[in-house]
């Protein structure tokens, strides 16, 4: 209660100092009034000339959202195109900060690297895709597998449309890799600084190509089993790991227990087989090439970038400033 601590003896203000109780709480009561007047006249004040600056500044928001508070807390630097403002630009944002900011123009030329990196990558994204949506219709059993990819091209909406992306794509892809690595050994970039990634890129291609081959048994069609029958059937071969292969047999190799048997999961292509097929076509070897394919590409970057062509100056070309 305001009045009894101004009358209290802890201000001073008691009978025993002097001053008449009435007289010194008056003047005290009337000063405190004052300033109490004086401040919220300040704050009537100042609400007159703030309210319209807010509203000011909320109409110029209104005009250019790019001075919110709101827009600057999520993009922290001006879009105008500056040098400075494009390599922030890069370097802000979660998905562009995996390339680099700046890059060598003639290195990024498709007609130097034909995009064929790019595209085997971009084909991989549409086949992990597609591949995701046919896992929905499709079971690995030697009962279902055949009646699956008949239901997914007849009935499924648009299945023959799926079924047909994911292999046109991996066609593609077995074509875009080996395009790649062509255009990587014209252009010399497997060499120096590049030979660990040329040898990160042979996994990927061999990880590329078993894709295909897992994939092809899948339907559980003619052509898929002799296929699958005719490349394990080499595999009988392998030194030291097929039962008639150099130095098999001395390794206590046997039919059943060589490397092809491991392979299909027993020793003829049957039930075992389209598992394991299964299991390593969607599992397994996906996610060996993701991780092979981090790497190839934080390589790329750490080995300075794409490799680009030698620099050539045409004799007309002499006197010019160079771009
Ligand atoms: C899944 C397979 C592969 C993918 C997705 C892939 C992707 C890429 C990408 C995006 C680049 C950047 C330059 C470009 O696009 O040309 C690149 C560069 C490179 N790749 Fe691959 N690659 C694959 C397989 C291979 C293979 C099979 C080889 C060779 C055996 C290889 C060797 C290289 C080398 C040496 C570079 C650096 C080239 C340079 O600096 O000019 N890659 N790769």
């Amino acid at each position: 209660m305001p009045e009894e601590n101004g009358n209290g003896g802890a201000n001073g203000n008691g009978g025993a100092n002097g001053n008449g109780s009435a007289n010194g709480n008056g003047k005290e009561r009337v000063g405190l009034l004052q300033r109490v007047k004086a401040g919220v006249q300040a704050d009537v004040q100042a609400l007159k000339t703030d309210i319209p600056t807010k509203a000011k500044e909320q109409m110029d928001g209104l005009k250019d959202p790019t001075k919110t508070q709101v827009y600057t807390s999520i993009f922290r630097h001006k879009h105008d195109d500056t040098p400075r403002n494009r390599a922030l630009g890069i370097l802000s944002n979660v998905f562009l900060h995996l390339h680099p900011a700046k890059i060598n123009r003639d290195a990024v030329r498709y007609s130097y690297t034909w995009g064929m990196g790019g595209i085997t990558f971009y084909l991989f994204i549409v086949l992990t895709f597609t591949g995701a949506l046919l896992m929905f219709y499709y079971h690995p059993t030697k009962v279902q597998a055949f009646r699956d990819v008949l239901y997914l091209e007849h009935d499924v909406p648009f299945g023959k449309l799926l079924r047909n992306m994911h292999r046109w794509a991996a066609h593609l892809m077995v074509i875009g890799v080996w395009l790649h690595m062509f255009r990587v050994f014209l252009t010399g970039s497997y060499k120096k600084p590049r030979e660990f990634n040329w040898n990160v890129g042979v996994i990927l291609l061999v990880l590329t190509l078993l894709l295909s081959f897992t994939g092809y048994l899948l339907p559980d069609d003619q052509l898929g089993f002799w296929a699958v029958t005719v490349g394990t059937n080499m595999a009988r071969a392998t030194p030291g790991l097929g039962n008639e292969g150099p130095f098999g047999p001395q390794m206590g190799m046997t039919p059943y227990n060589d490397v092809r048997f491991g392979l299909l999961g027993g020793s003829i292509v049957d039930a075992n087989a389209l598992l394991r097929s299964y299991i390593w076509h969607c599992i397994g070897i996906p996610i060996v090439a993701s991780i092979f394919m981090i790497v190839h590409f934080w390589r790329v970057r750490k080995d300075g970038g794409i490799s680009g062509p030698a620099p050539v100056m045409l004799e007309a070309e002499g006197d010019k400033p160079r771009r």
